[in-house]
């Protein structure tokens, strides 16, 4: 297992993310009790309960490109005949659909591509919600912007609502991430690193210090840059 994953491995959730921010956007996509959802990127599947909670009567297909946390996800709803876990490519799935969730995971394809490899995936009335790195001022300290550099077209939450409309999407509600919603993600990742950091290999001490650096980042700039949550309407 890389050191990556072996410190990750078995956390609730890869990215910032709540019940809370869940329920903002749920309760304002007005989806059937049975709705057909694509949990794009599903990570260890944290969402799945509240995404079923909404949708009761739903099924969910839960899509990472990552096996080990598809095997986490069926562990988690193996005996729910409503979620199917499957590993393979979020721009691959086959609808159609009611609601594609996709919390901290867009950014694998890009905005653009999933939204336009998506649209003919969605029934009428359908939406998106999705989470994705913006900027929350015009020019955010160096420090910021060298630790995405590799990140394409990051731009502020704005730039992002318009780039989801001239896909031809139709945006109903947006915000900003509420910084719960990166304590719930990230309080288990610091109690990780202190139960990994005795005994760690050169890899697993590399994969500590990018970690606490990630986090400290965010702790001191995280007025700088965030999640927008965006909820959508198919074209
Ligand atoms: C930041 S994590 C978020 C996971 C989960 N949504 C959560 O909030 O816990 C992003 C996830 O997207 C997955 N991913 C990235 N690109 C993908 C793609 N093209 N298809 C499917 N999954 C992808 C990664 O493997 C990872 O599990």
């Amino acid at each position: 297992m890389d050191a990556f994953f072996n410190l990750h491995d078995g956390l609730p959730r890869e990215g910032p993310g709540d019940r809370e921010s869940l329920d903002w956007a749920l309760s304002r996509a007005a989806i059937p009790r049975d709705a057909a959802i694509l949990d794009a990127g599903c990570g260890p599947g944290a969402d799945i309960a509240g995404l079923l909670d909404h949708a009761p009567e739903g099924r969910v297909l839960a899509l990472d490109t990552h096996a080990p946390f598809i095997a986490a996800v069926e562990r988690g709803f193996g005996d729910d005949p409503r979620v199917t876990a499957r590993c393979g490519d979020m721009l691959a799935a086959t609808g159609p659909f009611d609601l594609i969730w996709c919390a901290g995971a867009i950014y694998g394809p890009g905005v653009e591509a999933a939204l336009s490899a998506w649209a003919p995936q969605m029934r009428a009335g359908g939406t998106i919600a999705f989470s994705q790195l913006i900027w929350r001022v015009p020019e955010p300290p160096d420090a910021v912007r060298r630790t995405f550099a590799e990140v394409p077209r990051i731009g502020e939450l704005t730039d992002l609502v318009a780039q989801v409309e001239r896909a031809g999407w139709r945006v109903q509600a947006e915000r900003v991430l509420p910084d719960a919603a990166w304590e719930t993600y990230y309080r288990p990742l610091e109690t990780r690193v202190q139960q990994k950091r005795l005994g760690a290999s050169p890899e697993l001490r590399d994969a500590i210090a990018a970690t606490e650096a990630e986090i400290a980042l965010w702790r001191r700039h995280r007025d700088s840059f965030g999640y927008a949550q965006i909820v959508a309407a198919a074209p």
